[in-house]
């Protein structure tokens, strides 16, 4: 009997033909790892890019909006600064704008009468607030005051101070730390108007007409000399000898007008008040 050829496993016979089917080992096994696992619930770990990325993300928000919003108002195109849509800030008043470099410059007199004007009993310095020297009718001792300064004793509301003095302001060749006609103007002013005190303001005009009344002037006042000046009205006297030379003339109608017109304007009004009341 002729072999009959064996059945082998391994090699495609009749009874078990290769239908030209590769069997693989390797490919069949990574064909089994590239399987994922069944997806289960739980509590897995949030990508932190992800994190970082919304954290970022609403920084960015908050920034814009802060930046950006218009502050979610409907006036928000309004040509108007903000917060004043129906009001605009008036403009500072010369009063005020007086008062705010009087304040300034009253750094000058506080080292003696303190901030708030009280004086200082300890060093013999009266008080400004409160103080009828400061808020006589007129400013016209006080200009003088500030001017040359005060020495000996004085009397503010009733009591006698006396044993300092005060140095005088004006600005000259041999004070040149003093205070121009104009400051000396803006500082009474705001003396004249703060704690409490009530008086006119004292302008430039005023404290120029004193000043060059009492140019030649180099001593601290007195009390009683400063009793002898008007405490308002034109430039209280100080120029008022001319007009006498001119009034103890005959009277030439043409040189008094002349003369009357180069007048300061106070004097001229204080003149003609003066006459007035003749
Ligand atoms: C060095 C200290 C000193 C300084 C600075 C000074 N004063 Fe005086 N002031 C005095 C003294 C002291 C008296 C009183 C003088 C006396 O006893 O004769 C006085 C008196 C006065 C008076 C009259 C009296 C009264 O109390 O009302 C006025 C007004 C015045 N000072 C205003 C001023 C102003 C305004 C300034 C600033 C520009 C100023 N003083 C700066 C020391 C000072």
């Amino acid at each position: 009997m002729p072999d009959a050829p064996k059945p082998s496993s391994a090699s495609p016979s009749r009874l078990n033909p290769d239908l030209g089917e590769q069997h693989d080992v390797v490919e069949i096994h990574a064909a089994l790892q590239r399987e994922k696992p069944e997806p289960q619930d739980g509590f897995e770990p949030i990508n932190l890019w992800l994190v970082a990325l919304t954290g970022g993300l609403l920084f960015w928000g908050g920034y814009y909006l802060a930046n950006f919003s218009g502050r979610f108002e409907g006036n928000e195109y309004s040509e108007l600064p903000h917060g004043q849509a129906t009001a605009v800030a008036p403009p500072e008043t010369p009063e005020q704008k007086t008062l705010r470099i009087g304040a300034q410059l009253y750094n000058n007199c506080a080292a003696c009468h303190l901030a708030d004007g009280a004086g200082n009993p300890a060093l013999n310095i009266p008080p400004l607030a409160g103080s009828d020297w400061v808020q006589a009718e007129g400013p016209n001792r006080i200009i003088r005051v500030v001017l040359h300064g005060l020495s000996g004793p004085i009397k503010v509301n009733g009591t006698v101070w006396q044993g300092n003095a005060m140095n005088p302001w004006r600005k000259t060749a041999d004070n040149p730390a003093g205070l121009a006609d104009e400051e000396i103007a803006a500082v009474l002013s705001y003396v004249r108007n703060s704690w409490g005190n009530k008086g006119s303001f004292v302008t430039a005009e005023e404290v120029k007409a004193i000043s060059e009344a009492t140019k030649t002037r180099s001593d601290p006042w007195t009390e009683a000399e400063l009793l002898e000046v008007p405490v308002k009205g034109g430039s209280a006297g100080a120029t008022a000898p001319s007009i006498t030379a001119a009034t103890n003339a005959p009277v030439d109608l043409a040189s008094l007008k002349a003369h009357l017109q180069e007048l300061p304007p106070d004097q001229l009004k204080a003149l003609l008040e003066a006459v007035k009341a003749k």
